[in-house]
């Protein structure tokens, strides 16, 4: 692909569908399940993959088995595997489970903040800044995600600056990558280029992610016009599992075979070999008891 801004082919997929998408599935899995997943992710050639999320298990009881996940997953060599961390509490937790990189997490929009977590952005920020500290004497690596960069389902338009500001504040603060999330998958292309230009004025682009979920059926015009942009870093979640909580109807990630499928077909790389990576998305729809919501998946199985 002709990129005006990165001449890189190499995209970095991160795979987030055993967090994100778990995390919001009606059905509960049985750990060994999720470590089937991840062992099985891990042999697709995926280099980061997100295991779980160290948050209160009364909010997510779905991931409450973080621990046992973490420590029954084989670590693949030249594999990452960050978890999802809200506090020192849940850094804790996940250390002690033999985590070696984390995630914090924001949003661009408080009203979303104060639904997910229960906290205002800058608390948010508070509750994450021992982790940070922690992290940077143990020699962790730490991942910062921003919710809402596209819009919110309590105020609807979240600002661009806001955007600017609290992934700026993030990156000062340490974290190595931004992954910037448009957790309701509301977004469009030139909305979607815009936020990440003017992101990518203050944050440089090689510390920058996209996070798109497909409620609307955007997302993948979405992370085009952002490759275009100079992105290297993508989420997605095989199957396109997960939802949020917070916002009605909204769907899960994009799904990773499609990235994949599209990524490849436009002569850039992922390391990731394509039909085993289908081959577990139709096998988790399979475990989760629905269909599949990606699309090549549903092609190649057909
Ligand atoms: P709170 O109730 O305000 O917190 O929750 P608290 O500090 O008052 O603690 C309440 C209880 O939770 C206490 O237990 C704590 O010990 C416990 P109690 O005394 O009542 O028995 N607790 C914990 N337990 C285990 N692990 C912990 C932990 N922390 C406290 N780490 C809190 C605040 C942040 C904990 C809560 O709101 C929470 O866990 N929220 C998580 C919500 C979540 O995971 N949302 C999804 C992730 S974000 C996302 O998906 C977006 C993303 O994908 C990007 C995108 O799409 O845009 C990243
Ligand atoms: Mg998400």
């Amino acid at each position: 692909m002709e990129t005006r801004m990165n001449a890189s082919n190499h995209v970095r997929i991160v795979e987030v569908g055993p967090r994100d998408g778990l995390q919001n599935e009606k059905a509960l899995l049985p750990a060994a399940v999720k470590i089937e997943l991840i062992d099985r992710l891990s042999a697709t050639g995926l280099a980061t993959i997100e295991a779980t999320s160290f948050v209160s298990p009364k909010w997510v009881p779905q991931l409450a088995d973080a621990a046992e996940v973490f420590r029954g997953i084989r670590k693949a060599p030249g594999v990452v595997y960050p978890v999802l961390v809200p506090n020192l509490q849940g850094y804790e937790r996940a250390r002690e489970a033999g985590a070696g990189e984390v995630a914090v997490f924001t949003a661009a929009s408080e009203a979303f903040n104060r639904a997910n977590i229960n906290a205002s952005i800058d608390e948010s920020i508070d509750r994450f800044m021992p982790v940070l500290e922690r992290a940077r004497a143990d020699g962790v690596a730490v991942r910062g995600y921003v919710s809402t960069v596209l819009g919110c389902p309590y105020q609807g338009e979240v600002p661009v600056a806001d955007v600017v500001r609290v992934a700026r504040r993030l990156h000062d603060l340490g974290c190595h990558e931004i992954s910037l999330g448009d957790t309701i998958g509301v977004g469009t292309p030139v909305k979607a280029r815009d936020m990440l230009r003017a992101v990518a004025s203050e944050v440089p682009m090689s510390a920058l992610a996209v996070h798109f979920h497909d409620t609307y059926g955007q997302a993948l015009a979405n992370i085009l016009t952002c490759l275009d942009e100079g992105v290297r870093v993508v989420d997605s979640a095989v199957s396109g599992t997960g939802g949020c909580p917070y916002a009605k109807g909204a769907t899960g990630n994009v799904a990773s075979e499609d990235v994949v499928y599209m990524l490849h077909g436009m002569g850039m790389t992922t390391g990731i070999d394509l039909d085993k990576l289908i081959e577990t998305g139709a096998w988790l729809a399979g475990r989760l008891g629905k269909e599949t919501a990606s699309r090549v998946t549903r092609a190649r199985t057909a």
